[in-house]
């Protein structure tokens, strides 16, 4: 049997085509080179779609002047591109060391249990997909779980269930930190995206935990050593305020042994810029060329 060829347009209505290609522009716009969209543009259709459909990475492609294989390349690299439909909710579970022996692990196996999905699976009635999540800089707060890529720190298992649970509910959900609520998959796609929601100055950002060691500080008045209390101590070596090797003096820009002064290694070296398309030459970038 034959096999069909593939397809080799989207099949978005118009007005749905209309809204993305508008919106598409308005992400070609911020790059010097349109392909440099391609992450946003992928946020984009994830916001239309709830994942990456195969109508998205065509769209994508003849947006940005790409092939489909390559936008498929990407979308299948980053764990944030879902190739399946979504959950409303994201409900990520950092199972990254320090939260993991805080209790995230439990964490993980009983909404596991409790929702009866394993990792990247959505829930039957399409309100949840479960993850394991890798560390985002929250430590101070594990264990900690993510809706939608919002905190909410120092969970147990009762209380992420119950979280859970709510969710699938339709109740509102307000996070610990940051935005007051939590949005949709969807509506959290656009946003990153590069499409504001006006949302990103609501809360707090840093909490207690977080800011202790400026507190203690400040009150002791201990403050960061200025760049003159760094000079070497009376008999110590040349270069060990800088952290250098002993006797090293850094050359300034262009001078030889600066980075800009080197030896061109790959044929892009020689090009303005450094690198191939770089519109006008950074400064001493190709000195090393013309020696
Ligand atoms: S290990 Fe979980 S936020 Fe860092």
């Amino acid at each position: 049997m034959p096999i069909p060829a593939p397809p080799t347009r989207t099949r978005y209505d118009a007005a749905t085509l209309a809204s993305l290609t508008a919106d598409a522009a308005a992400i070609v716009a911020r790059y010097p080179d349109p392909r440099s969209g391609l992450l946003p543009m992928l946020h984009l259709v994830q916001s239309v779609d709830g994942y990456v459909s195969r109508d998205g990475i065509l769209f994508c492609a003849e947006q940005l002047g790409i092939t489909a294989a390559e936008v498929s390349a990407v979308a299948t690299f980053y764990t944030q591109y879902k190739r399946h439909p979504n959950g409303t909710y994201t409900v990520g579970v950092c199972t990254n060391t320090l939260c993991a022996v805080m209790g995230g692990d439990a964490i993980f196996d009983e909404l596991s249990e409790h929702l009866g999905v394993g990792h990247d699976e959505t829930t039957e009635d399409g309100a949840i997909t479960l993850e394991h999540i890798e560390c985002n800089a929250a430590c101070d707060y594990a264990p900690v779980v993510m809706v939608n890529w919002e905190f909410f720190d120092n969970q147990t298992p009762e209380s992420a269930t119950a979280l859970a649970d709510r969710l699938r509910a339709g109740e509102a959900v307000a996070p610990t930190r940051g935005a007051a609520s939590v949005c949709t998959f969807k509506q959290m796609s656009r946003v990153l995206a590069g499409f504001s929601d006006g949302r990103a100055d609501e809360g707090t950002g840093a909490g207690d935990p977080t800011l202790i060691g400026l507190r203690i500080a400040r009150e002791n008045m201990w403050t960061a050593p200025s760049p003159a209390e760094k000079e070497p101590a009376e008999g110590a070596p040349a270069g060990a305020a800088s952290g250098g090797p002993a006797g090293a003096t850094a050359p300034k820009p262009g001078e030889p042994g600066s980075s800009a002064a080197r030896t061109p290694t790959t044929p892009s070296d020689a090009l303005p810029g450094g690198k191939p398309g770089t519109p006008g030459a950074a400064p001493g970038a190709s000195k090393g060329a013309e020696k």
